[in-house]
């Protein structure tokens, strides 16, 4: 996820430019959502863009930063695999990314393209945040 928004304001979201890319705060709670009937309608997010319910359970946005618990450690190989094939840290059998990350889409940017996005990424300031795993939907925990 690109954007980290710091709150829902009546003419629109806040940025929060020191959180920028760190993903879903990982000391928030899970979001406070009737989830059978949203996961059963579709899709719904929280006010600050990084945890997604729908079909899928509970998605959180990742960290892009240049911390370790980002993308710090990675080699650019394995963030064209995570895009091209979709697969989390970029390696060969791990699990599929779930939505919204519209990895369908983004594969089909050039490696050169997709090189640039990694290349800033790794000049961003490192934010420590491991993401909370994501959670299955509220059908498949009966
Ligand atoms: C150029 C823009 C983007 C880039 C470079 C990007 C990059 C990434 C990468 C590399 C991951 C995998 C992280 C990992 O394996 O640890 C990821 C995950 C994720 N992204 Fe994006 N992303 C972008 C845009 C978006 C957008 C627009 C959304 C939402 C509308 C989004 C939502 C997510 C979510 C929810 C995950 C976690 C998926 C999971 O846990 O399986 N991303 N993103």
């Amino acid at each position: 996820m690109i954007v980290i928004l710091q709150k829902m304001t009546d003419h629109g979201p806040e940025i929060d430019s020191t959180i920028l890319l760190s993903g879903h705060p990982a000391q928030l709670p899970p979001p406070d959502a009737n989830r059978k009937d949203l996961e059963s309608k579709g899709l719904i997010l929280t006010s600050d863009l990084t945890a997604w319910v729908g079909p899928w359970g509970i998605s959180y946005t990742a960290n892009l930063t240049s911390d370790a618990s980002g993308i710090g450690n990675w080699k650019e190989e394995q963030f064209l695999y995570a895009i091209k094939e979709g697969k989390l840290k970029g390696l060969a059998g791990s699990r599929t990314l779930l939505p919204p990350m519209p990895w369908q889409m983004y594969k089909h940017m050039t490696d050169d393209e997709l090189k640039a996005i990694f290349a800033y990424l790794k000049t961003t300031k490192p934010i420590n945040n491991v993401l909370p795993q994501p959670v299955p939907p509220v059908s498949a925990e009966h």
